[in-house]
């Protein structure tokens, strides 16, 4: 599959097969994942992969009872590293670029995902204390993202997009 097909198909997935995901392809996500961009090359990211369904069902109740999480094989947490960009960027690594690096390397854990036939949703609206404690984060570790995966059990029409007019400017607003 091309990049621009990838980008094209991939759909935010809410219902999942419970058909586990083989340990190469898990592996093969989180290579992509790790081959995003990030400033400096500082890699802020951290991953905590989630399968256990207690762990999964305390995930779902943080994400303000968001169902299908627990319902997925998989469930990765992408978290930043917050001092591992401070150390190098100060303010700016710890404001900005930890939260733009990790949230590249989930739009590749997105994309590859799709690429190899799973279905997955990038979830942001979650009490961050709340899942910071069901995975043990330490202190400055912040979680960014709840990503579950498993094969689809939907097909979603695609969502509109704005028209490039609207949101493409030359040269100045
Ligand atoms: C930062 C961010 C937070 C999101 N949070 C949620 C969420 O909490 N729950 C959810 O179901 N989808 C969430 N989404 C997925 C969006 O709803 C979805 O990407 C959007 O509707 C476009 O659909 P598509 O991904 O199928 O193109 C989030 C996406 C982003 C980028």
């Amino acid at each position: 599959m091309d990049v621009f097909e990838a980008i094209r198909e991939r759909r935010s997935i809410r219902s999942f097969r419970p058909d586990p995901i083989p340990e190469q392809h898990v592996q093969k996500i989180l290579e992509a994942a790790c081959l995003a961009p990030s400033a400096g090359n500082c890699q802020p990211w951290e991953f905590v992969l989630v399968r256990h369904p207690e762990r999964k069902r305390a995930l779902a109740d943080a994400a303000l009872g968001q169902e299908f999480i627990a319902e997925a094989p998989l469930v990765i947490v992408v978290c930043a590293n917050v001092s591992r960009s401070a150390w190098r960027y100060g303010e700016r690594g710890k404001k900005l670029y930890c939260i733009q690096d990790t949230a590249a390397a989930v739009q590749n854990i997105l994309l590859a995902a799709h690429a190899l036939g799973y279905g997955a949703c990038w979830v942001g609206a979650f009490l961050d204390e709340e899942v910071a404690r069901v995975i043990n984060a330490p202190e400055n570790v912040r979680p960014v993202a709840i990503i579950p995966i498993g094969k689809p059990a939907e097909r979603p029409a695609r969502p509109r997009r704005l028209p490039l007019s609207q949101v493409c400017h030359e040269e100045h607003f």
